[in-house]
């Protein structure tokens, strides 16, 4: 694996650790990160050593949104650097991270502000420390959450809190966003890699290629109509079927229904790997 200057990479046991390496700015995200991370994830995309990608942050911070010096004023006036930035930092969160082909994982350290909240929304799940510190600055500073966090924190948020604290700016720790739903729990800050690996492992267990089919058949189909997600759904479940290299289908059926060794409902069935 190559080495960047603001991104760490660090594998073990099927888990990619993709770690935003700027600590001395927060981790908050300049045009090199975002090129840097354009080419990580395409790296890792077809890395077979990738089975959980967790996404996270060197020292106190997660992500102190985008760089309002590298990312913001020093691009004014510089049109087709900003137009190149901002492509970056579009494609890389949301292109790349939203449909990364194995299951991603949020796990928030520290500060998430800003332009951090498009990755934390386009991540699969995410576990915070309950020590974390959440918030949408950008009225602080007399905007609005841009790049897209306007329109992900409509999926990601209710009605009420994406526009009160949007509105007021006001912080929230890693307890209340779990408790708004924005992450799925939150965990103190000395048991959050524990806790995050062990839900790694969790998905380590499952079938590759179902896992890839459910985050696609979900993400793609939220903005269907009922009709042609009935056709879409139909046809990847056929399509998973047909290529999933361990016919995870006909084995599970097998062990539940002749061989009697597993439930589904309460376990996985047994993989040969
Ligand atoms: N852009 C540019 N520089 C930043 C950013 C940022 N978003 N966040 C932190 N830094 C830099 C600081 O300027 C400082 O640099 P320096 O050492 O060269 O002076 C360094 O990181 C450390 O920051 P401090 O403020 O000293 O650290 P502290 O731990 O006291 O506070 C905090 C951390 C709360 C994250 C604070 O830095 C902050 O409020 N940052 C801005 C967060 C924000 O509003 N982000 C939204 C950006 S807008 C967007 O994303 C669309």
């Amino acid at each position: 694996m190559k080495t960047y200057n603001t991104v760490k990479i660090e594998k073990e046991g099927g888990i990619t650790w993709v770690i935003l390496n700027r600590p001395e700015k927060r981790n908050c995200m300049s045009p090199e990160l975002h090129f840097e991370m354009v080419d990580v994830l395409i790296e890792l995309e077809s890395d077979p050593e990738t089975r959980v990608l967790i996404l996270t942050g060197e020292g106190e911070s997660w992500c102190a949104g985008q760089d309002l010096k590298a990312f913001f004023r020093e691009l004014d006036g510089k049109p087709a650097e900003r137009r190149r930035a901002e492509w970056a930092t579009h494609e890389w969160r949301w292109r790349h991270l939203l449909t990364f082909p194995v299951p991603t994982i949020a796990m928030v350290n520290g500060y998430c502000f800003g332009g951090g909240f498009t990755q934390l929304v386009a991540c699969d799940i995410a576990i915070a420390a309950e020590e974390a510190t959440f918030g949408l600055s950008e009225i602080n500073f007399g905007i609005f959450p841009g790049g897209i966090v306007s329109r992900v924190i409509a999926d990601a948020m209710s009605y009420r809190d994406a526009l009160y604290y949007s509105l007021t700016g006001d912080t929230f720790d890693g307890k209340q966003a779990a408790e708004m739903r924005l992450v799925n729990y939150a965990v103190p800050l000395d048991k959050l890699r524990d806790e995050t690996v062990k839900l790694a492992n969790k998905l380590i267990d499952k079938n590759p290629a179902a896992l890839r089919a459910t985050k696609e058949v979900f993400k793609t189909c939220r903005n269907m109509d009922y009709t042609h997600a009935e056709e879409y759904i139909g046809a990847k479940l056929v399509a998973l079927r047909a290529t999933d290299p361990e016919k995870g289908r006909d084995e599970g059926i097998k062990q539940f229904i002749d061989d009697k060794t597993y439930r589904p409902g309460l376990e996985s069935y047994q993989r040969k790997e």
